[in-house]
């Protein structure tokens, strides 16, 4: 059988690899895309970890849990009474697969209307030929002159704690828990351990988090580090940070850990469940780099320059499996980028302003650097803070915990970070994201006209406490 001729063949059809597809063939490139991916009925499932295990899944409980502790603290604020409030994890994990599927459902959709060939099976290298690749897709056989690789990540394991997705967890399984567990403990304080161990903490466990760094959330802005962590222990999510974990055993009855805590006593935790979020890994398995010599960095990453360019001419990867950090807008960024360099154009994704975001309750989300990152890189700086106690939206609503903080170059005024913890910081920081994008200063959020009453308003009030003239605190 003659191989099907492409123009750009994208294995792994996560964020970055549909997008790279669609991109692709919106510049008038014959495109095909190859995801192994399987739904429940061994049908295609594409979208990757963020869609079936990941981002997606994750936010539709976050979401549910959220309800069902309004409904359990909240609602009697506001004169609602919602007595002996229950909640059916079956039906709150059928409504998560069914947004789950929307997704699949809309990648094959924009396959389609865009007209990318879908293949659902493994995609390999088989040779270098006719000045390109020859590819497996399935049982298919493909020829492409351009590949884009985009085949993600998997959950790092701890040694001597296999995954079995049933009492030890990977993010797979801790999206699947079928009934809340008494007792759960997460290894790994990150950002899977925060928004899985806040989703089940909602619904009625009590939550153990147990974290190897002395520190709360290091790559986080000192402050709302010190902020989340107060508020986290508030609400009763515990955690325990410096330990060393030693064996974990699993049986029938559950889960026992054994750790040394912060100050060397030897403790052990026994839950029903144990998550385990210390990171994830690229994932290169099934490409048959060897085939062709792709170039692996020693954590398993495929080597790129910052072009997203590999070791190998015309070959190209993108997202996780890469340098960089692991986010799904990220692999989007350089899925568009690497289309509009194969086409020619000047692709470029901006590092410094990708922005962060952590889903737990209040959200904490930021771009640009830290405090403690300026102070380290001697540069000098401004900062000015406003607290969403002080905003008029953010009473309406009844959620006032956290704050909004700028920083700003101590010369010029540019805006160097912003860091947000409170409601809505998922959205609240795209305002941020577009100003550091376009160069603005502090005063340059300062003097725009926000809505009110908005939560936005406090971003614009901290652009004003840059210079010290807040005008509602
Ligand atoms: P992936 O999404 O991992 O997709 C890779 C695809 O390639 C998969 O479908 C895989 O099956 C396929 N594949 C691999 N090898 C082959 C092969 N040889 N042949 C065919 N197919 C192959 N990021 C955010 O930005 N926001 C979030 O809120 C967020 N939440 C997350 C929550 C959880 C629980 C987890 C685990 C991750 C979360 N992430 C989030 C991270 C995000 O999911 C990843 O950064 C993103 O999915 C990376 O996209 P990707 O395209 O590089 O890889
Ligand atoms: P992570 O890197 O965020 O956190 C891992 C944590 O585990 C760290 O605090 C680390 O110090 C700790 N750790 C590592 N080894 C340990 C050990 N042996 N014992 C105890 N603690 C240990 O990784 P996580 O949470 O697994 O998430 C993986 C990636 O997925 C994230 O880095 C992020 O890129 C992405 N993600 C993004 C989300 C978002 O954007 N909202 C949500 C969830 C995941």
């Amino acid at each position: 059988m003659s191989a099907k001729q492409f123009d750009v063949v994208v294995i792994g059809g996560g964020p970055g690899g549909y997008i790279a597809a669609i991109r692709a063939a919106q510049l008038g490139f014959n495109v095909a895309c190859v995801d192994e991916w399987k739904n429940d009925k061994g049908g295609p499932a594409p979208g990757g970890t963020c869609t079936n295990v990941g981002c997606i899944p994750s936010k539709a409980l976050l979401q549910s849990s959220e309800h069902f502790d309004h409904a359990n603290h909240h609602f009697a604020d506001h004169g609602i009474s919602a007595d002996n409030v229950k909640i059916d994890i079956a039906k709150m994990l059928g409504r998560k697969d069914q947004v789950v599927k929307q997704n699949n459902d809309g990648i094959l959709y924009l396959f389609k209307k865009n007209k990318v060939s879908f293949f659902h099976g493994r995609g390999s290298f088989v040779a270098a030929k006719d000045g390109g690749y020859e590819l497996k897709a399935g049982d298919e056989t493909l020829q492409a002159k351009h590949v884009i690789l985009a085949t993600g990540s998997n959950a790092r394991a701890l040694p001597g704690a296999t995954f079995d997705e049933e009492n030890i967890l990977s993010n797979d399984g801790a999206l699947r828990i079928g009934a809340v567990p008494k007792k759960l403990g997460v290894i790994g304080s990150g950002v899977i351990g925060l928004e899985m161990g806040s989703v089940w903490r909602r619904l009625g466990s009590e939550v153990t988090v147990l974290e190897g760094l002395p520190t709360f959330l290091g790559a986080v802005d000192e402050s709302v580090a010190k902020e989340a962590a107060k508020l986290f222990k508030k609400q009763g999510l515990k955690i325990e940070l410096g330990v060393k974990i030693g064996e974990v055993k699993s049986g029938k009855k559950g889960v026992a850990v054994a750790y040394t805590d912060a100050k060397g006593e030897a403790q052990t935790l026994e839950v029903d469940k144990l998550i385990i979020s210390i990171g994830r890994v690229p994932n290169t398995i099934g490409l048959n780099a060897e085939a062709v010599g792709l170039k692996l960095d020693e954590r398993g990453a495929i080597i790129v320059d910052d072009d997203c360019k590999t070791s190998l001419p015309n070959v190209w990867a993108v997202g996780d499996v890469v340098r960089g950090p692991m986010l799904a807008h990220k692999a989007e960024e350089e899925g568009v980028a690497v289309a509009e360099r194969i086409a020619g154009q000047h692709g470029h994704v901006n590092f410094n302003t990708i922005p962060w975001v952590i889903y737990t309750s209040p959200e904490i989300a930021w771009v640009g650097r830290t405090e403690q990152q300026l102070k380290a890189d001697g540069v000098a700086y401004k900062a000015g803070q406003f607290p969403f106690l002080a905003n008029g939206r953010a009473r309406a609503l009844g959620d006032t915990n956290g704050f909004v903080k700028f920083l700003a170059d101590a010369k010029t005024d540019e805006i160097l970070g912003v860091h947000i913890i409170g409601p809505f910081a998922s959205e609240l920081i795209s305002e941020a994201v577009v100003a550091m994008e376009f160069k603005a200063s502090a005063e340059d959020i300062a003097r725009i006209c926000h809505a009110h009453p908005s939560l936005s308003e406090a971003t614009k009030e901290a652009a004003l406490a840059v210079d010290k003239r807040t005008l509602n605190f």
